[in-house]
């Protein structure tokens, strides 16, 4: 028997077999809502996991249940040895993922079939090249489309994200929802979430609800299918009639999934976090570094773990900017 998931169940019960590592906090792009125009500060490099620290870190939570690792940023692809962290995260018996904003999709191909990757998550706030820039504040619209399109052709799995924000890209759900009808990509709109810094107010934000109210006015509320999502999904599915794609909505503000939630995190510097929301995390790379043995460490955090959004149950807390200001910004994260 299998008993290696029970290292980390948490107080209620949820047991955590997905680790999701950021590789760099750094990104090739700008989006407004994410980094600031001129990036993040530079930090000393020795303040970062190391290959070979990362690969060891990595396995001791495979050791302890951990069957899916999705790779993420800042922008993953741009760290100087992505494919061989790829490469080494390959030989664990996990299911690999990543998710990366496409622009430098096309010099890893090679990388992500040989290490088997399958699901492969795109993110395109916009599918109009000059708005595109104004979100991201870089030229690379062309391509990211030219990859998401190499990815479909290779038949990877590709989920295309898109943050809705209101006055930016409302405006395009109904285009995003048409692109499935004869292509087989799958849209994912998430609810803009509030992080440190990210002057985050919900009047900004769309609702699962105002999502299939949009789509509804445009495709015919009766043509809306809803899909079965998978145990662990984030997002609820939902395909028109007839398309060929189908589309999602993560929604985190409106409909929190906290209850079915498998997930763990590992930021680019070694702390791991046991919520995208908790304001408290746990500096696994010290403490490697001082050659502790990290496995006591990271049950007591996934026993720390709270029932909800790290501790903010309902919308009024979530929504006060004070109770993220213990939080750091998505690309420090790592979505
Ligand atoms: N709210 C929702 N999604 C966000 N992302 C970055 N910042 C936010 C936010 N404040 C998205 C990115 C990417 C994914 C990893 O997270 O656009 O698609
Ligand atoms: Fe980079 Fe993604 Fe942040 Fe945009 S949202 S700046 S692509 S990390």
């Amino acid at each position: 028997m299998d008993d290696r998931g029970n290292m980390l169940t948490d107080t209620f019960g949820r047991r955590h077999d997905y680790l999701r590592i950021s590789l760099t906090e750094r990104c090739n792009m700008r989006c407004f809502y994410c980094m600031p125009e001129e990036g993040i500060p530079l930090r000393p490099k020795e303040e970062f996991m190391r290959q070979e620290e990362l690969l060891s870190i990595a396995g001791t939570f495979v050791s302890m249940g951990v069957r899916k690792i999705r790779l993420t940023g800042g922008e993953p692809l741009i760290r100087r040895d992505a494919a061989e962290i790829i490469e080494g995260l390959s030989r664990l018996p996990v299911e690999l993922a990543i998710t990366t904003n496409g622009v430098l999709v096309d010099r890893f191909i090679d990388v992500f079939q040989r290490a088997r990757i399958q699901s492969v998550n795109v993110s395109l706030d916009s599918l109009d090249a000059e708005k595109m820039h104004r979100i991201t504040r870089r030229d690379h619209f062309e391509q990211v489309m030219a990859n998401i399109r190499l990815l479909m052709r290779e038949g990877f799995d590709v989920k295309v994200n898109v943050v809705l924000i209101r006055g930016t890209n409302d405006d395009e759900i109904g285009d995003f929802v048409q692109w499935t009808a004869e292509e087989g990509v799958r849209v994912r709109f998430i609810e803009f979430m509030p992080f440190d810094g990210n002057r985050w107010d919900w009047s900004k934000g769309i609702s699962l609800q105002e999502v299939l109210d949009t789509v509804g006015t445009r495709f015919g509320a009766n043509n809306i299918e809803r899909l079965t999502d998978g145990p662990h999904d984030t997002a609820k599915h939902y395909r028109i009639k007839g398309h060929k794609g189908d589309f999602a909505v993560i929604s985190t503000v409106t409909n929190p999934f906290c209850d079915s939630c498998n997930r763990l995190r590992l930021t680019a510097d070694g702390r791991m976090k046991n919520c995208l929301f908790s304001g408290t995390e746990t500096d696994l790379l010290s403490a490697y570094r001082q050659g502790e043995d990290i496995t006591d460490l990271i049950r007591d955090t996934v026993l720390h773990k709270k029932k909800a959004r790290g501790g903010m149950d309902t919308l009024d807390e979530f929504s006060k900017p004070e109770n993220h200001a213990r939080n750091r910004t998505m690309q420090a994260i790592g979505g």
